[in-house]
């Protein structure tokens, strides 16, 4: 796994995917066009993703992270380039992968449960054969008691985890997670950090988990992808050397604060981050 680590941008556009690569994007860009006007969402995005590795996208809101997901998702095509999963070229929704939306996005009408199975049935599976599998996933995630109760019966952080367990129900090798904890209050978001560490050191799937969270990307990734503001591009690519499982202790780890160091300064430079400017104090601070 060679893709420009600490270098700008990763390969060039057109280069072969990486032998063994999960998921490759070479040369990929996407325009969005309303009437006349059009949204240069991403440009000249290329990275790989190896087999079981963990890597998250950060960037700031708008740069498209959700595009690129739904790019690999097969949800929406490219306008140039081109993504494969596991050496074939993307065309469509793939079932070999889940995908965790920004929004837990469960029927109110179904179970827990329900929820869950509804991913297997819309695959054309047959539910009853991943059911054990559904209820031993869900009791994992703290959910073995809410299996029959109804999404609005749940808080923020369980309708996360069901949403997490309906992406990971047909055992698929690859997870996409789309800022899966950005509703979540704080302490919630941290735990699901330390369960979804957990859960990815027992399966080894390949992961691509997007955060707005400098900390939450250096905490959970192997590499992370640092997008530049739109049109998104892949601004640098850092490689994540701490020891896991970093869990609670992770920012204490030799390492961490010089990961965060090195991103913050990204976004520094590049205007998303500014270092304090004094303008509450002159403008508001002072009285007549
Ligand atoms: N279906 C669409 N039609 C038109 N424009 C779109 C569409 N989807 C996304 N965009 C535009 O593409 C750009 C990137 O959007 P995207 O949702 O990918 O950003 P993001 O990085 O996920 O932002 P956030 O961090 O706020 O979730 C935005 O300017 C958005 O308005
Ligand atoms: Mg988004």
């Amino acid at each position: 796994m060679s893709a420009g680590a600490g270098g700008a941008g990763g390969r060039a556009a057109g280069a072969a995917p990486s032998a063994g690569a999960s998921i490759a994007a070479r040369g990929v860009s996407k325009v969005f066009r309303r009437g006349r006007n059009e949204v240069r969402a991403l440009e000249a995005v290329d990275f790989d993703v190896a087999d079981g590795e963990f890597v998250a996208v950060l960037g700031p809101s708008g740069c498209g992270k959700s595009t690129l997901m739904r790019l690999v998702g097969g949800l929406v095509p490219a306008t140039t380039g081109e993504i494969a999963i596991a050496g074939a070229r993307v065309q469509g929704p793939h079932t070999d992968l889940g995908i965790v939306f920004q929004a837990a996005t469960l029927l109110d009408w179904r179970t827990v449960l329900g929820n869950v199975l509804l991913q297997v049935e819309l695959r054309g599976l047959d539910p009853a054969a991943y059911e054990m599998r559904a209820k031993a996933l869900l009791e994992a995630v703290g959910l073995g008691e809410f299996t029959g109760a109804l999404p609005r019966e749940l808080s923020g952080g369980m309708k996360q985890r069901a949403a997490i367990v309906r992406a990971l129900v047909h055992d698929p090798r690859i997870l996409l997670m789309d800022e899966p904890f950005g509703a979540l209050d704080a302490l919630t978001r941290e735990q699901m950090r330390i369960d979804l560490e957990e859960l990815w050191l027992s399966s080894r799937k390949t992961v691509m988990f997007i955060t707005h969270s400098i900390d939450e990307a250096v905490l959970l990734a192997d590499r992370v992808l640092v997008m530049s503001p739109r049109p998104g591009r892949i601004e640098r690519i850092i490689p994540i050397g701490l020891p896991r499982p970093r869990g609670l202790e992770g920012r204490r780890l030799e390492g961490f604060a010089e990961a965060s160091d090195v991103i913050t300064e990204i976004f520094l430079n590049r205007g998303v981050l500014h270092g304090a400017r004094g303008a509450f104090s002159q403008n508001l601070g002072s009285r007549p």
